[in-house]
């Protein structure tokens, strides 16, 4: 998938999420661009973004930014789509690198899949709340309904390994209730811990409807981004804290263990 420009090194891939969540769409790209090497950043010690301010996010994430570019990265992800939704803005004035979220990425994706012109976006608190994925829907096609269905316990599920028990099932019928009931056929999980949830989500909402796969959507809006030139040096991953249940949600997340994680406070 990837293209070669001018450059004459292959971009280094930063990207980056409150915590291991990002890993979902890590997973994907590692798979789009093999010959690419990644840099991961997961702010643990700030999770999670889901409930707290547009400022306090805003100011993690600048320092992610300068981090990352200073370990060579030459594109950004920001694979967190609590901090797409309030900082990208911010990350895109301030550097001038290409930096890209998962809330334009997803858009694009939902936005292309639906016929019914209703779209339902999964998310946390921050998410939902900023409203991001539903002013953008709106400036792009105004004739789409966009429902918004904050999820604040999906995150502490998947983080506890609960993803397939009764208590996700009776969450998800809590959140979901209504889905099947509307017209929508297309719906966007605006959180990288959800598609640990699939599964789950799956028993409650109706076969017809189709779920976004962001990681997808972010590979394909990236690929006239990246150059792949050389073989790719190993990836590196960094973490601001090591997390309670690290190793087990790190390797859900990714599918396979990381050896090396370099604990760095920002
Ligand atoms: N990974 C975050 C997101 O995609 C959710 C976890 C958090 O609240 O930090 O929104």
């Amino acid at each position: 998938m990837s293209n070669i420009s001018s450059n004459k090194t292959s971009s280094i891939i930063g990207v980056f999420d409150s915590g291991l969540g990002g890993l979902t769409i890590l997973n994907q790209l590692k798979s789009d661009y093999p010959n690419n090497q990644f840099i991961y950043f997961g702010d643990t010690a700030h999770l999670p973004y889901g409930t707290k301010s547009k400022e306090s996010i805003i100011q993690f994430c600048d320092n992610i930014v300068q981090f990352l570019i200073s370990k060579g990265a030459t594109i950004i992800v920001v694979a967190c789509h609590t901090a797409s939704a309030v900082a990208l803005n911010y990350l895109k004035k301030t550097y001038d690198i290409p930096i890209i979220g998962v809330v334009e990425s997803s858009i694009n994706g939902a936005i292309h899949q639906t016929i019914s012109n209703h779209i339902a976006v999964l998310g946390t608190h921050t998410t939902i709340t900023s409203h991001s994925y539903k002013n953008k829907i709106v400036s792009i096609a105004d004739n789409i309904i966009v429902d918004e269905i904050e999820c604040p316990l999906f995150v502490p599920i998947v983080e506890e390994g609960l993803e397939n028990t009764k208590i996700a099932l009776l969450t998800a019928e809590l959140y979901l209730d209504n889905i099947n009931n509307c017209n929508i056929d297309t719906v966007i999980l605006g959180c990288t811990h959800y598609p640990i949830l699939m599964n789950t989500i799956n028993k409650i909402i109706n076969p017809n409807i189709h779920i976004i796969n962001t990681g997808l959507s972010v590979s394909r809006d990236i690929q006239n981004l990246v150059c792949s030139l050389n073989p790719a040096n190993d990836d590196r991953y960094y973490v601001t804290d090591v997390p309670y249940r690290f190793n087990t949600l790190a390797s859900k997340f990714l599918k396979y263990p990381i050896n090396k994680i370099e604990h760095v406070q920002l």
